[in-house]
């Protein structure tokens, strides 16, 4: 069985429909970079080991995320999954997890990279929006894309109901994608693109909720 580690900073809605999940790997810790993430209790409900590392009380990012190298590397993981973990990832700790850390970003990459996603959704008028699943690479929000999942935006969208909706792929969309990945599916390639190895015709397409279209 494969070893997943799940970084987290916050509420962990992301954690929780992993956990739910039934995907046949172990889930051998959760670690926060902050102490009062309520995604801790989340993970101890489910018996899994916590642990956070305050970033506050680190006087770099490079000693914070060496610290937090350690952390994980107890575990032995396969897979290191960022979900809602809001910290900027040095290039030495994205280089040691190469090709086995991925993060959820909600949008569709490679527009809006960054914070506040739906906002910027809802001010540049795109009318559909999302979320991806991709590899971490050094540079912010920008790793080979694994998969997507698109809603449609309608007119009186604000950026919390835009949220909302895409949330909800969120919690669909993470935990095909790391299946995937404990499947051994994922594949890949030197010019960073993803393939889903052995994909039924329909299988690598966007999810789209049907009541969103
Ligand atoms: C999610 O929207 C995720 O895409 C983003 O941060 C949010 C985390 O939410 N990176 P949660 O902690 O999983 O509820």
């Amino acid at each position: 069985m494969k070893n997943i580690v799940i970084l987290i900073s916050g509420r962990g809605s992301n954690l929780g429909a992993l956990l739910d999940a039934a995907i046949p790997a172990r889930f051998a810790a959760v670690i926060s970079n902050r102490p009062d993430a309520s995604g801790l209790q989340i993970a101890s409900a489910h018996g899994i080991p916590t642990a956070s590392l305050d970033h506050k009380s680190f006087s770099s990012r490079e000693n914070f995320d060496v610290a937090l190298a350690a952390e994980i590397d107890k575990y032995e993981p396969d897979l290191v999954v960022l979900a809602g973990f809001m910290r900027v990832l040095t290039p030495a700790f994205v280089a040691r997890y190469h090709g086995r850390l991925i993060n959820i970003h909600p949008s569709l990459l490679p527009a809006f990279p960054g914070l506040h996603t739906h906002e910027q959704a809802v001010t540049a008028g795109v009318k559909v929006h999302g979320c991806t699943v991709h590899f971490v690479t050094p540079d912010l929000d920008h790793g080979p894309i694994i998969a997507q999942a698109a809603v449609s935006v309608y007119d009186q969208d604000t950026a919390a109901t835009l949220a909302e909706r895409v949330l909800i792929q969120e919690h669909r969309l993470y935990p095909q994608a790391v299946r995937w990945f404990v499947e051994g599916r994922l594949k890949l390639t030197e010019d960073g693109k993803v393939f889903l190895l052995g994909a039924s015709p329909i299988e690598g397409v966007a999810l789209i909720s049907p009541g969103d279209i």
